[in-house]
């Protein structure tokens, strides 16, 4: 069979590596794809929301199966368009990837199926919400309602700070129509971790945990970022919790979806904060996490176009997946001055001799290929990711690889990981003490 993968990033990259290892997959076709996916199979050039030319070329080429990588076109109908075409996609509908597409919506499923989360309102205008702020007070999170590109959510420490928040979400429009609504929210303390499971609607089948390391410098300092690195598993997500994220979010959340004549099909991530409380929903995402994919994949060991048709066929219930016990961690190498401005074309060197190290594997995010060489067009650029037999090893695996590879004015955080280390530490410290 031939899958098209949509999307040019780490996570398309790593989707693409995995397909391209399942049982009768013959050939994968990235659109628009980089220099890295070009290596697991075809690029073409078209664009992720240039839906008529996506149904035109799976027609033309006979996809069995298109797997969409980025939440713009799910929002924007990709799986219903294709469908009527009679392609088959993988991801939810437009009507179920609003769990993505808006926040409001999603707080009022969360508040109406009793879904643990944050305390919240929603307003249209900057006078209400400003005077909400008032009663409630700082810290405080001030959100845009519709896709923002990770931009939209500001965690406020002072009153001043949400009341600019609000006039630069509703005022200045600085987020266009995703701005129309804005949400304030309490502020959550605690760790982040995500929670990615794929579904056909009925049956929920939970991939490893994972942690994001969402801030652009080590300590989780500077501005947020699309991510820069992750580990899997994440030990905050102990056994408990992990049942309580399954009883209490999941199943939950994919029933309320169907409740509400929204069947959920697809990938549900939901993004969390571990609370002294228990696990509360900070957002749902419609798709696979990036850069959560990087170290998910490469433990799973089922095949996942199998999973993928299950999900889309409903038969999911007849599918156990399997995942690896090793863990596994990927270190983002960004370019300097990213998540602001930063310089594109530079040569990446080293990738030849990375690749020769066991058990790693280098996924490409914003690479291109420019006269036969590998250069950066992107903000994030590599996603170099390695399994070890425990995290720590798993760390260790992923810098050696880092360490091979140079480009001028690289970035990445010297620390991915060091969380879960510092966790393991202290639980075993706990374990000794009895
Ligand atoms: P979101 O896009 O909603 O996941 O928000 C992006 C980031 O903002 C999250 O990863 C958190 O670090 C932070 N954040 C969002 N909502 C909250 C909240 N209610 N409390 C604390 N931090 C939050
Ligand atoms: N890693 C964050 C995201 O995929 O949204």
């Amino acid at each position: 069979m031939k899958v098209l993968v949509l999307g040019s990033g780490g996570r398309e990259h790593a989707l693409a590596w995995k397909i391209a290892q399942g049982k009768g997959v013959e050939k994968v076709f990235i659109a628009p794809g980089n220099a890295g996916t070009a290596t697991v199979g075809q690029n073409v050039d078209i664009g992720v929301n240039d839906f008529e030319k996506i149904s035109d070329f799976a027609l033309k080429e006979k996809i069995s199966l298109v797997v969409v990588g980025p939440e713009d076109p799910l929002v924007n109908g990709i799986v219903d368009f294709l469908a009527e075409k009679g392609i088959s996609a993988f991801g939810p509908s437009k009507k179920a990837a609003m769990i993505e597409g808006s926040k409001v919506f999603t707080r009022d499923l969360l508040a109406k199926y009793r879904i643990p989360s944050a305390e919240y309102s929603a307003f249209t205008d900057a006078e209400s919400a400003k005077a909400y702020l008032r009663k409630k007070g700082a810290p405080i999170v001030v959100k845009a309602d519709g896709l923002a590109a990770g931009k939209g959510v500001i965690v406020c420490e002072t009153e001043v700070e949400a009341e600019q928040a609000i006039d630069r979400i509703i005022v200045a429009k600085e987020f266009g129509a995703a701005g129309a609504k804005v949400i304030l929210e309490e502020k959550l303390v605690g760790e982040e971790a995500s929670y990615l499971a794929f579904t056909d609607g009925k049956t929920v089948v939970p991939m490893a945990s994972s942690q994001d390391h969402k801030r652009a410098f080590d300590n989780d300092a500077g501005p947020n970022t699309g991510g820069m690195g992750a580990y899997s598993p994440a030990p905050v997500v102990t056994k408990k919790i992990e049942k309580e994220v399954l009883g209490k979010i999941m199943f939950p959340a994919i029933e309320a979806m169907r409740k509400e004549g929204r069947p959920y099909k697809g990938v549900l991530y939901a993004g969390l904060m571990i609370t002294e409380k228990g696990p509360r929903v900070l957002e749902f995402n419609c798709r696979f996490g990036d850069p959560e994919t990087q170290v998910i994949l490469p433990r799973m060991q089922s095949d996942l176009v199998h999973v993928l048709q299950a999900c889309i066929g409903g038969t999911l219930a007849e599918h156990k997946v399997k995942w690896s016990k090793k863990a596994c961690t990927c270190v983002v190498m960004a370019s300097g001055g990213y998540p602001g401005s930063y310089e594109k074309g530079k040569e990446i060197f080293g990738l030849e001799k990375a690749a020769k190290l066991r058990d790693s594997v280098v996924f490409h995010a914003g690479t291109r290929l420019e006269n036969g060489k590998v250069v950066s067009s992107g903000g994030r650029v590599l996603g170099v990711t390695a399994l070890g037999k425990a995290i720590g090893e798993s760390i260790a695996n992923a810098y050696k690889a880092v360490a091979l590879i140079s480009f001028e004015k690289m970035h990445f955080r010297k620390d991915i990981g060091q969380k879960a280390l510092l966790r393991m530490k202290k639980s075993s410290g706990k374990t000794r003490q009895g």
